[in-house]
């Protein structure tokens, strides 16, 4: 029988990837578009005019706006709950509605199903590597990393309104039996991602570099802090995961990553790798405009759990991203 979800946060570089997904397995998808005064449909154009593809207006900071549409749609099989103010630099100047959207949007699509008796659908909540914050856990070679089992201790306004959100998802889960589920994400790219985000500013950057023909005068590339380390993956491999959450028999949470870290120092030097510099010093001013009032100095996760409970495979390395992106940075 042809399964039926719901993604909140459809235009986004996620949902975009998991729509493809839904609809290569023949899933009937409803997107959740909010209301933009200009287009936000650019990653899901290939899709709008699929038969199976349905595009609903919603916004999930309005609760009755949540449940008219699980109403509307009460015979779905699967929720996915991505939408988020997912920038961590724009959290702390706007916490306020960081936190409506990225903490109580969840808790307003987690209510609608209890109220509205949705005992059999599946709810996947976005958590995020952010959550850990300062925090990690060793393994006896002293190295860091964080699991499942890695407390929390947040550093943003986002980060905190992600850990809210990944609570009450457990906590519905416990109190109510929902069948809900978090993916704890490391940070995933590609050539979808948002232009703001590190990686895609990089590439991005790059590309524009190249097309102008290396111009001298060309504006230079101005970024925050280099130190930090991130544990960088693909978004197309990390929508499979969230998908398999749900396909288990019960609801639990786990984390998805490459278990790799790299400084955003090492992504700058392999991005201008290819296109043959090795000495980017002279393209790169550091901003104090990009750096955070509170960094994430480390992350880089475990994802045993993943691998030997769902089966879940990396399938992209941190040189196939990075190539990935630039390439496309440079063709489009
Ligand atoms: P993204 O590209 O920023 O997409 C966020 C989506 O949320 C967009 O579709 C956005 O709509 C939508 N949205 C924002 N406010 C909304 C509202 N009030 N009502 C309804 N929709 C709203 O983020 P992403 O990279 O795809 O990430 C997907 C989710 O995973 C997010 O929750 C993010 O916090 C989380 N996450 C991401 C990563 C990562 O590395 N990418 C890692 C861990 C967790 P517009 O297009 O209209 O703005
Ligand atoms: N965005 C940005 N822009 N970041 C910069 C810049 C810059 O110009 N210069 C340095 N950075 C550093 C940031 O300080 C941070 O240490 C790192 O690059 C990564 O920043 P982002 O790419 O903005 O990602 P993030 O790690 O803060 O958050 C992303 O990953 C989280 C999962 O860990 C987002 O996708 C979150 O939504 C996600 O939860």
């Amino acid at each position: 029988m042809t399964k039926k979800a719901i993604v909140f946060g459809i235009t986004g570089q996620d949902g975009s990837h998991l729509a493809d997904l839904l609809l290569s397995k023949e899933y009937e998808v409803i997107g959740v578009s909010r209301r933009a005064s200009t287009d936000n449909t650019g990653r899901i154009k290939h899709i709008l005019q699929n038969s199976k593809f349905l595009l609903v207006q919603g916004d999930i900071t309005d609760a009755h706006s949540v449940a008219n549409i699980l109403k509307e749609h009460d015979d779905v099989d699967e929720i996915y709950n991505l939408a988020a103010q997912s920038h961590v630099a724009v959290s702390f100047k706007q916490p306020g509605l960081t936190w409506d959207i990225t903490g109580k949007g969840c808790l307003n699509i987690l209510q609608s199903i209890e109220d509205l008796g949705m005992k059999n659908v599946r709810f996947y909540q976005a958590s995020s590597s952010e959550m850990y914050g300062k925090n990690y856990d060793t393994d006896r070679e002293q190295n860091k990393f964080q699991n499942e089992h890695t407390k929390f201790l947040p550093q943003s306004p986002y980060a905190i309104a992600k850990c809210a959100a990944h609570h009450m998802t457990r906590l519905f889960r416990e109190a109510y039996g929902a069948h809900a589920s978090a993916g704890i994400l490391f940070n995933h790219e590609g050539e979808r991602r948002g232009e703001t985000f590190v990686t895609r500013k990089i590439t991005k950057w790059i590309g524009d570099f190249e097309k102008s023909g290396r111009d001298p005068e060309f504006p230079k590339l101005r970024l925050g802090n280099l130190e930090a380390f991130r544990d960088w993956g693909y978004a197309g491999d990390y929508v499979e995961a969230m998908w398999m959450m749900l396909q288990q028999d019960s609801p639990d949470d786990y984390v998805i990553c490459t278990g790799e870290t790299h400084t955003i120092r090492e992504f700058l030097d392999v991005a201008f790798k290819h296109i043959g510099i090795d000495d980017w010093s002279n393209l790169v001013v550091q901003d104090p405009e990009f750096y955070r009032p509170a960094e994430v100095d480390y992350l880089r996760g475990d994802n045993t759990k993943a691998r030997t409970k769902l089966g879940w495979e990396l399938k992209h390395s941190f040189e196939d991203l990075v190539r990935k992106m630039v390439k496309h940075d440079i063709e489009n």
